[in-house]
């Protein structure tokens, strides 16, 4: 019975209860100007150089925020506290506890409130589809939808995928994930969100909340916060890792997509695995109650990662608000909520508004999206487990048997759209005259067993955790069924064969003779044709291990000896086109200057309609117009972050310090000065395009001022019967095994506790009782979620003009990017863009708005947001290092009543064609080079 130790006493979060004294193991700070000291404000442990250090502390944040309506969550919470009101002390229980895995048909189930008619609430996966279901769509991954740079496809997608949630029954879809954002390159997880700039990942998570929950379901923000490997995320035979940060690094990075999520309205945030700065990310009070319930403003609820909890009073008191699966370990029995929540609100250890909050903030979500009118027959209509028509609604415990899937069709016409988005989530790296492809190829060959079928079926392998043929997901929990798989090879070989042409292909990746022989028929004089080659590299969740992968990629290089196959192939063929599938960047090194290669197309991870869109782009149906959303560095250590493979304090908690600070991803090439083999923002177009004519306009704001004021005082939404008879399981209950009830055995709470160290003397956090009213946040807000509204008043608004100098009608994204100055920013950071499609000859306007928040670093000593006086230049290209327009920015302007545009700085002459040239930004200045 040691858990029950656990759940009622003994977890504090760690960083509370830990007193040892903190080792600086002395490392050494990267090149260049070390970021600032910027530890956890009162920190047990003042670092002097860095905030990311092993034993990093987070700080105790007490009460837990209880959620007052803010902005337009008020009609929401007044339904909730008319519901809330009306419930019991276990009615309450049952909406904040999971009744454990394969309990019922999802992969999270709530507690139902018969009583009041009001069915279990369902979660299930995925960020890209309904997970384990049948006759649902595979939508492309968080990685592919991000390089579309398209506001209105992150959006469609959201909704689409909500769509089918909502017809299948399910209540919370658990996505979209910003969290991990991508550290570093290897994450395992990395594809299943948008990218690792903050910027591109905000506005895609929050466009993708926006579409899934207008279609009526919940969406499930994840993981909450720093979740950015797989190794070492969960406790085993030593604590998880703890991912070690400094505060500005926090919010100008990892926190920052999080907050346009909650700006946004998502209705609910899991909770990640691991440990922030040595406290498990379910039990910190100091990101849950500070940072994201406080400082953000977070309105809907936390729910934790699957069995993410460590502890009952605890994790309560540091604002964790719904338990899933509901038990400690999967199948238990036991949890440290259930009875337990029960017992600790009657014993006064978690106070009564505490609970009530957590039920508000659940029934408030349900509403905030609508729940009660976008609901099905039968729902969930589907079960989780099993694809026979019939079978146990209780899947562990084998009862209730009885049908549980009824095989809805809910993919209404989402095939056209998963095409487009993974078309134009496409990225065309190289093109040296190879695409498009024209139809008249006499002899066109495939090459790579990413081109074709797993043997095993599109589903054959478990939360696809393997890598047989072509690469359209990833593998985990973040999967979804294929309702089929069109792979390249089918697609191909259909368009060659209605154009006339010939058509062979070598799937075996050893098959290096064969493959040899081939590509050289197609280099023969007077055959003539393209040879395309297709590879992939993959990765997943840390729960499979596939080729000695665990999740995270072991290595940057491409799978089944790729690199083997193209040598190969272009040893041959003058006309190789290499297309890869993967879920980050791979390195490329050997062969992307090859002349040979021609063409170097990213596919991504493309969902269910792969071979139609790598069709449609390889024979210019569609114009490629997607933009890498990450780096694609020389080699491995090009990025200067790496994960944690192996532990590095011994029995403890693995360390994982992120001392890079907010230098990730180009931000860190741009640092070192190393040039990236494609930058990101990258992308070619079969067509090219000019930038001119800059204009910036200040916007008139007024001076930004600290939120101030106070909460109400703590409400209770009903009375709560200290009887404890009222608790104990009815009489003749049937007890399904392994479910988690919120009834208590016996009338006495010490008994039904179980737990022999019950009611011995301990210290709870003394500010996790007060309810009376508290301060808001300075960076906070009073009225609205997202953080202090004048974060997001609009400084300057910007134009450029695109000129489409080609023949092609095609689609650019115009990047906005700023420099904030000073050395301990990055050079540039994307702070705009748009997707705009442009007639050959036409010129299309590229407008954008910098607001407050764009220009601002987070200041630590006033726990605010502040616009540095170092200058500040706005810039507009194609890519992080093609930004022909540049200007400065007068922040003064804007306190002085807005001003004019002033005179467009001069640009660069030479148009950014997004064909050869590349330019490098250096001091504020472009510089044209060749590249290829
Ligand atoms: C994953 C979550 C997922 C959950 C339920 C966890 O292991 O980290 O992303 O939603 O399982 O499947
Ligand atoms: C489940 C996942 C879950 C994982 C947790 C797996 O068995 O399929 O949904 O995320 O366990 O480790």
């Amino acid at each position: 019975m040691a858990f029950l130790k656990v759940a009622l006493l003994a977890a504090l979060p760690l960083a509370y209860a830990q007193s040892s004294t903190p080792t600086n193991p002395g490392y050494s700070i990267p090149q260049g100007t070390p970021f600032p000291d910027t530890t956890y404000p009162n920190a047990t442990v003042p670092y002097a150089v860095a905030g990311a250090q092993s034993n990093q502390t987070s700080p105790p944040e007490y009460p837990s925020p209880w959620g007052e309506g803010l902005g337009d969550w008020g009609a929401a919470y007044a339904q909730a506290k008319a519901f809330v009101s009306q419930l019991t002390l276990t009615e309450k229980v049952n909406l904040t506890t999971g009744t454990s895995w394969e309990g019922e048909q999802c992969v999270g189930n709530t507690g139902a409130i018969p009583r009041l008619a009001f069915k279990a609430m369902c979660m299930e996966d995925s960020p890209l589809g309904v997970r384990f279901a049948d006759f649902a769509s595979a939508f492309p991954a968080g990685v592919s939808i991000a390089s579309t740079w398209d506001r209105s496809l992150f959006y469609l997608r959201g909704y689409d995928m909500g769509s089918e949630q909502r017809d299948k029954g399910v209540d919370v879809q658990l996505g979209p994930v910003v969290g991990p954002i991508g550290r570093a390159p290897e994450g395992g997880r990395n594809w299943e969100g948008f990218s690792p700039d903050p910027y591109l990942s905000g506005i895609a998570v929050a466009e993708t909340i926006k579409g899934m929950q207008n279609a009526g379901i919940m969406a499930c923000t994840k993981h909450y916060i720093l979740n950015e490997q797989e190794h070492y995320r969960q406790p085993s035979d030593i604590p998880a890792s703890s991912s070690n940060l400094d505060d500005r690094t926090m919010h100008e990075l990892y926190l920052w997509p999080f907050a346009d999520a909650v700006k946004a309205g998502t209705a609910s945030v899991m909770c990640s695995y691991q440990q922030i700065n040595n406290s498990y990310g379910c039990q910190n009070s100091y990101t849950l109650n500070r940072l994201l319930k406080n400082e953000l403003g977070f309105q809907g609820f936390v729910m934790s990662d699957w069995s993410a909890q460590h502890s009952g009073v605890s994790s309560a008191l540091a604002g964790l608000d719904q338990t899933m699966p509901g038990d400690i370990g999967f199948d238990s029995g036991t949890s440290y909520w259930g009875a337990n929540l029960t017992i600790a609100v009657l014993n006064g250890t978690i106070p009564q508004w505490r609970l009530d909050d957590m039920a508000i903030r659940i029934m408030a979500g349900y509403y905030y999206v609508d729940r009660q009118s976008n609901q099905v027959a039968d729902a969930p209509n589907f079960s989780a487990w099993t694809q026979d028509t019939f079978g146990f609604k209780n899947f562990y415990a084998s009862e209730d048997y009885t049908q549980v899937n009824w095989h809805v069709d809910v993919t209404r016409e989402h095939a056209i759209d998963i095409r487009t988005m993974a078309a134009k989530g496409t990225v065309l790296l190289k093109n040296t005259g190879g695409l498009p492809l024209t139809g008249k190829e006499k002899l066109t060959t495939v090459f790579g067993s990413d081109a074709a079928e797993n043997v095993w079926g599109p589903n054959g392998c478990p939360d696809r955790g393997c890598d047989n043929g072509t690469l359209a997901m990833g593998w985990g929990s973040g999967t979804a069924n294929f309702p089929y798989l069109i792979t390249p090879l089918e697609a191909i070989k259909a368009e060659v064969r209605s154009n006339g042409g010939f058509f062979e292909d070598v799937i075996d990746d050893a098959a290096y003779t064969q493959a040899s022989a081939l590509a050289r028929r197609v280099g023969q004089p007077g055959i003539g044709g393209a040879c395309i080659v297709f590879a992939n590299s993959d990765g997943g969740e840390g729960f499979i291990i596939y080729d000695y992968n665990e999740g995270d990629r072991n290595n940057l290089t491409l799978w089944h000896n790729s690199d083997m196959m193209i040598q190969t192939v272009t040893e041959q063929c003058n006309n190789t086109i290499v297309v890869m599938h993967t879920i980050g960047p791979v390195i490329v090194d050997a062969w992307y200057e090859n002349p040979n290669v021609t063409a170097i197309v990213w596919a991504g991870i493309p969902g269910q309609e792969s071979g139609n869109a790598i069709t449609d782009i390889l024979y210019g149906k569609v114009n490629p117009g997607g933009k890498t959303p990450f780096t694609w560095g020389a080699s491995r250590g090009s990025y200067g972050t790496d994960l944690l493979y192996e532990p590095n304090a011994g029995s403890s908690a693995p360390q994982d310090n992120f001392q890079e600070g907010v230098f990730i991803d180009y931000r860190a090439f741009d640092r070192s000065g190393e040039t990236p083999i494609f930058e990101f923002g990258f992308g070619l177009s079969y067509t090219t395009f000019a930038y001119s004519n800059l204009q910036v306009q200040a916007q008139s704001v007024a001076p930004y001022a600290p939120t101030t004021g106070q909460t109400t005082a703590a409400p209770t939404y009903g009375t709560v019967s200290n009887r404890t008879a009222d608790y104990v399981f009815p009489p003749n209950f049937h007890k399904v095994e392994a479910y988690i009830y919120p009834y208590l055995n016996s009338t006495s709470l010490r008994a039904s506790s179980g737990d022999p160290l019950y009611a011995q003397n301990y210290t709870f956090p003394a500010g996790g009782y007060d309810g009376s009213a508290q301060p808001y946040l300075a960076a906070g807000s009073s009225t609205t979620p997202g953080g202090n509204t004048q974060l997001y008043d609009v400084m300057f608004t910007v134009s450029a003009t695109i000129t489409n100098t080609g023949e092609v009608v095609g689609d650019e994204v115009p990047q906005l990017y700023i420099s904030l100055g000073g050395p301990e920013n990055p050079k540039v950071v994307l702070r705009g863009f748009d997707r705009l499609t442009i007639a050959p000859g036409a010129t299309a306007t590229f407008t954008s708005e910098i607001t407050r928040r764009d220009l601002s670093n987070w200041d630590v000593a006033s726990q605010n947001w502040v616009i540095s006086s170092a200058p500040k230049t706005v810039y507009v290209g194609s890519s992080s290092r093609t930004l022909p327009l540049s200007q400065s920015l007068n922040i003064n302007a804007c306190y002085n009543g807005g001003s004019p545009a002033p005179a467009p700085a001069p640009s660069s002459p030479a148009p950014a064609s997004s064909g050869a040239p590349v330019s490098q930004l250096s001091d504020g200045q472009v510089q044209t080079t060749s590249a290829w």
